[in-house]
């Protein structure tokens, strides 16, 4: 089990990913394209960590977890 998607707007991280591969893995252009992460945000920390590892399923984790995957330091 893990975190695959943007629910709220029904947007894949595996989707993210290719579209990555084509304009750039900032996540505020992807969010301008596809709406990503503009709803409840809580899909947002794991769009981060799926752009900066690939994969296209993330662990469910906890803050501090996220945080170091994310490569930010302290939650
Ligand atoms: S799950 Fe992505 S904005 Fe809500």
């Amino acid at each position: 089990m893990g975190v695959d998607r943007c629910i709220c707007h029904r947007v894949s991280f595996k989707t993210l990913l290719e579209l990555s591969k084509q304009v750039g893995s900032d996540y505020s252009k992807l969010a301008e394209m596809t709406k990503c992460g503009t709803q409840c945000g809580m899909c947002v920390p794991y769009i981060h960590v799926a752009l900066a590892t690939g994969k296209a399923r993330v662990p469910v984790m906890k803050d501090e977890e996220l945080m170091k995957a994310m490569g930010a330091g302290k939650a």
